[in-house]
């Protein structure tokens, strides 16, 4: 596998065998520990243009894992401050020879840019409004794990779609398995022209029959910019909460990509019911990353 930039560029096989590796991997680091040798002698560098807790410590975790080096570069410390370009931070990195870039960057399109001034292999780990390719593969391997199967399931998504990368590429991955998901927002969170997916005109019907609920982060900033009037009101017409669960399928997972807003887009009770998945996504990403590292640099 050369780059990992978006979903777009996967076939429905390439997802399958990604998600068969991490299922080997999830089964190894749960049976024999958790190092192995797979990436010795291979050079990852991070690099975090953004805020993130679970996504960079998942990547790094996974290289030192595989027994890969990791280096973090801190962004905020570094000539980025003094005006750098990532054209040129890119360029410099180049010269200390790292196998694998893992960018996460505020732009959509970064990663590109990065992947096109560098040697090594680039990982998309959000970019924007754009893609966050790895997200969309643990989701589909928690959805598989849990149901044997991602294809004829009926999946929600709920919350702040147009300016979540996360939605965009689950869309995209659940595209390849023939599921066209129903999406629910405020008109103003809404992304119109997403053709692989449908919009649902309230949360009953987003969430009627569903296998799958995905909420996403409602970003407060919106509020500051009128998109949405209330976290209080937000909470009550479009928040996921235990009591919605009685319309949607009996085995109904709930899933969230977090951080999250506790009481805000999901109820304090809906994350501590069984059927939130939450936690069991921040383990899976772990695997799946394992394998997608693996593909790209393993022999
Ligand atoms: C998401 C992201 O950063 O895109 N989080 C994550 O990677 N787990 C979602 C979000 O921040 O809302």
């Amino acid at each position: 596998m050369n780059n990992l930039l978006d979903i777009a560029g996967l076939q429905r096989a390439d997802i399958e065998k990604l998600l068969d590796s991490a299922v080997e991997i999830k089964g190894r680091l749960q049976k024999s520990g958790k190092y192995c040798n797979d990436l010795k002698g291979k050079t990852v560098m991070t690099m975090f243009y953004e805020n993130s807790t679970r996504t960079r410590i998942s990547f790094e975790s996974a290289a030192k894992f595989l027994g890969a080096e990791v280096i973090n570069i801190p962004v905020d410390a570094s000539s980025v401050k003094k005006g750098e370009t990532l054209i040129d931070t890119t360029k410099t990195l180049d010269k200390l020879c790292p196998d694998l870039i893992v960018v996460r960057h505020n732009a959509s399109g970064a990663p590109q840019i990065v992947a096109k001034n560098t040697r090594a292999k680039v990982i998309n780990a959000g970019d924007g409004l754009h893609a966050h390719p790895t997200q969309a593969l643990l989701d589909m391997f928690t959805i598989r794990e849990h149901f044997g199967k991602i294809e004829g399931l009926k999946v929600a998504i709920v919350g702040d779609i147009k300016h979540s990368r996360v939605a965009r590429s689950n869309i995209e991955a659940l595209s390849k398995f023939n599921v066209r998901p129903k999406l629910y927002s405020p008109k103003t969170l809404m992304c119109e022209g997403l053709d692989k997916a449908d919009i649902a005109d309230s949360l009953e019907q987003a969430v009627k029959d569903a296998d799958v609920i995905i909420g996403l982060r409602i970003q407060l900033e919106r509020q500051k910019a009128g998109l949405f009037p209330d976290v209080a009101e937000y909470a009550k017409f479009y928040g996921i909460s235990t009591q919605l669960l009685s319309l949607a399928a009996k085995d109904v997972i709930v899933m969230h990509p977090g951080p999250v807003n506790r009481g805000v887009e999901i109820s304090d009770e809906m994350l501590k019911s069984p059927c939130c998945l939450k936690d069991e996504q921040v383990q899976n990403g772990l695997a799946v990353r394992m394998a997608v590292m693996k593909a790209m640099l393993g022999d």
